[in-house]
């Protein structure tokens, strides 16, 4: 897309920072946020100029259409701080298309990649001393977009809001996750809107969840609506499998996310010379390599947790364990990945982007 001009954006900034309040040793995940926010409006038929503005709650009417028709879309970003206390991104403009590819299904409109691109860099230059230096954390972004339009009529709106807000985050998953493997219910469809990061997405999988961890998992893997035999997706992360030395995961679909971590994963893999393969694969595939001692690793893929390591899976009331060994394909690509990502090595494959 043609990269479109912009008037200038404004910005007000506060007047006490709440940085100093900040204990950046014991940061959880995506729950304190920095001082500004950046806001951008579509009306009249047209984004205006984004703004950055203290971070603060907004006002919508009663009848905007995110409350009953759930017109959002979302993403999910990093940004990294390296010891010399430059900031990186990892493959921005990959969010910024997914954005539009998201917004295009939930039928809002089309954004244009310098309200993006340029709404992002000034308001992390803005809030760059919350970007966390400590290993292992970074500052969680979230651009998302949301129906404000009024009305009670089924319609899309006719205005929106752009929004970016920043969270200093630590590791998102620590532990062993154990998974099930779901059978009834499903995330996406065929024709439907999984591979978007619509906010209704999630919502259909906090239930389902929940009753995963309440017979004692941390999450559910997705398997496909229709037969519920393919395996798809590992809770909001794409999956991968490894059985002997091959590295396996599914290919993207209406009903799967194109994970930018994925892609970025199986481009490391090869590079690693790991034999890859995007295919489909069964559950019966992965029991029996579960039961024949082939079935070595098992990973989720996401911007989130980068590489989350799954220790174990249960399926139809029988709980499977996966090995325990030094050196996995999970800890040496989580690596790989998180050093290009925070300018530890070499970037090969050009995915990094200063600030
Ligand atoms: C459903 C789903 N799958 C996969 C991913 C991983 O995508 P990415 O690597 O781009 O963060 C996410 C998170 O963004 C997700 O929500």
């Amino acid at each position: 897309m043609a990269k479109d001009t912009m008037q200038e954006i404004n910005i007000t900034q506060v007047e006490n920072s709440r940085l100093k309040d900040v204990d950046f040793n014991n940061l959880d995940f995506g729950s304190v946020f920095t001082d500004h926010m950046m806001v951008c409006n579509y009306k009249n038929g047209a984004w205006e100029a984004p703004e950055i503005i203290p971070y603060q709650e907004i006002t919508l009417d009663p009848s905007a259409k995110i409350f009953h028709y759930g017109q959002s879309v979302f993403e999910g970003m990093k940004a990294y701080k390296d010891i010399d206390d430059a900031v990186w991104l990892f493959r921005p403009l990959e969010n910024f298309k997914r954005l539009n590819i998201s917004s295009k299904r939930l039928s809002i409109p089309e954004l244009p990649e310098a309200n993006f691109m340029e709404g992002l860099k000034t308001l992390l230059q803005i809030d760059k001393d919350w970007i966390p230096k400590i290993e292992g954390s970074s500052l969680y972004i979230r651009p998302f977009i949301f129906a404000s339009g009024k009305g009670f009529h089924a319609s899309p709106a006719d205005e929106y809001k752009f929004i970016i807000a920043c969270a200093p985050s630590g590791a998102y998953f620590s532990g062993k996750v154990s998974v099930l493997i779901e059978e009834k219910y499903s995330r996406s469809a065929n024709g439907g809107v999984g591979f978007a990061k619509a906010g209704g997405n999630y919502a259909g999988q906090f239930y389902p969840t929940q009753l995963a961890i309440d017979k004692g998992y941390n999450q559910v893997i997705w398997t496909d609506d229709n037969t519920h035999e393919y395996i798809e997706e590992a809770g909001a992360m794409n999956i991968f499998i490894r059985i002997n030395d091959t590295l396996i995961t599914g290919p993207t679909s209406d009903r799967i996310l194109d994970g930018i971590t994925r892609k970025s994963i199986i481009d490391i893999a090869k590079d690693e010379n790991i034999n890859v393969e995007i295919r489909k694969i069964t559950v019966k595939e992965v029991v029996d390599a579960a039961n024949n001692g082939s079935l070595k690793e098992m990973f989720g893929a996401g911007t989130a947790a980068v590489v989350s390591p799954i220790s174990g899976f249960g399926f139809k009331n029988q709980d499977y364990d996966l090995p325990e060994f030094e050196n996995t394909y999970a800890s040496r690509l989580k690596k790989r990945i998180t050093d290009i990502q925070t300018n530890k090595s070499e970037d090969k494959f050009g995915w990094r982007y200063k600030l």
